[in-house]
C-alpha cells in the first residue's frame, strides 16, 4: 500500500495534514486516481463489465427509483461515431469499452403505465436531476471499481455536444439522455498520466457555514501549486487554475453546442417544469 503522506502530496501539491486515522486500500484507491488519455487495445478480462456494473449499482439511489441505465460500447464503428461526436477525443477509439451512462426516466414512465398510474413527477426538473445525479453516483462506483482492478478511465462530457445524435446512435428512447461517457482501458505505460492537484481543502471544506472571499489565499496557493503543476507535465495551459477556468466559462461559445442542452433535452422528453 502507498504512503498516505505521499499520496495526500500529489493530490494536493504539498501535505496538507497528518493522516491519523488507519489508511486502508480504498483510501489509496481513490486518492491515486488519475484521468487516463492515452490506452492499450487490449481486450478486458471476462466479467469486467459486468463487475463494474455490479459496483455502479451498489450505489445509493434516490427512493430506490434506479433512474438510470448504460450502454456498454464495444463496437468500433459505434465507438468511432461516438469519438466524432465528442470532439474527435482519441481514447475513446482507443479503448476497448466505452460506457454511455444514462439519465434514465423511460424504465420508471413504462412501469407506472403499466401498473396505470399517471406519471405526472417525472415532467419537472427534480426529476431530471434525481436522473442525474443516480447516473453520476453510479458511474462514479464504476468508475472506483475500474480503478481499483489496475485500469484507467476518463469521463466524456463531449457526448454532450450532441445528445440528439447520441440518442439516436444508441437507440435510447424518449425520457433518456447520455449524461457522459467512461472510457476503460490499459492505460499505455508510455504515456503515463499523473495525479492532479485539487485545491486546498481551505477552499472546499467550510465548517458550519459557507465563506465565500476568506478562500482567496487558498485559491492563490492553489494557482502556485498547478501553475507548477502544468509546467512539470508539459500540458502547454497558460496561466494559472483561475485564468484557466475563467476562460473556460467566458463566453458561450466555451460550451461547445451545449448551450442548446434545455432544447434538445425537450426533444427527447424531458419537460424541465
Ligand atoms: C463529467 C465529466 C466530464 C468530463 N469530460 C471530459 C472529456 O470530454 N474529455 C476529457 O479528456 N476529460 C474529461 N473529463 C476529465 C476531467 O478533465 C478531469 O477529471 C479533470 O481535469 C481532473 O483531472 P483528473 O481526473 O486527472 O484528476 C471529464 C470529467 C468529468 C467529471
Amino acid at each position: 500500500m502507498s504512503n498516505p503522506t505521499e499520496l495526500l502530496k500529489s493530490r494536493y501539491g504539498e501535505v496538507p495534514f497528518n493522516p491519523e486515522i488507519a489508511w486502508n486500500e480504498s483510501l489509496t484507491t481513490l486518492l491515486t486516481h488519475r484521468s487516463v488519455r492515452s490506452y492499450l487495445s487490449d481486450p478486458l478480462p471476462p466479467g469486467t463489465l459486468e463487475t463494474l456494473v455490479a459496483a455502479a449499482q451498489s450505489a445509493s439511489t434516490s427512493s430506490n427509483l434506479q433512474t438510470w441505465s448504460v450502454v456498454a460500447v464495444e463496437d468500433p464503428q459505434r465507438k468511432e461515431e461516438l469519438s466524432k461526436l465528442a470532439g474527435n477525443q482519441a481514447h475513446i477509439r482507443q479503448v476497448p469499452l466505452f460506457l454511455v451512462w444514462l439519465a434514465d426516466l423511460a424504465r420508471l414512465s413504462y412501469v407506472t403505465d403499466n401498473r396505470g398510474f399517471s406519471h405526472d413527477a417525472l415532467d419537472y426538473l427534480e426529476s431530471f436531476v434525481v436522473a442525474t445525479v443516480d447516473a453520476t453516483l453510479a458511474a462514479q462506483n464504476a468508475t472506483v471499481a475500474a480503478e481499483s482492478l489496475g485500469l484507467g478511465t476518463v469521463y466524456i462530457g463531449g457526448i454532450r455536444n450532441h445528445p440528439a445524435e447520441v440518442a439516436q446512435i444508441l437507440n435510447l428512447p424518449p425520457s433518456v439522455y447520455a449524461v457522459f461517457g467512461l472510457c476503460v482501458g490499459y492505460p499505455n505505460p508510455e504515456v503515463p498520466a499523473a495525479v492532479k492537484p485539487r485545491l486546498p481543502q481551505e477552499a472546499v471544506l467550510h465548517r458550519e457555514t459557507y465563506k465565500l472571499t476568506e478562500q482567496e489565499e487558498a485559491i492563490a496557493h492553489y494557482n502556485d501549486i498547478i501553475k507548477e503543476f502544468y509546467t512539470q507535465q508539459k500540458m502547454n495551459i497558460p496561466g494559472d487554475w483561475s485564468e484557466h477556468s475563467s476562460k473556460r466559462v467566458a463566453t458561450v461559445q466555451s460550451l461547445n453546442g451545449r448551450d442548446r442542452l434545455r432544447e434538445v433535452l425537450h426533444s427527447l422528453g424531458f419537460q424541465l417544469r
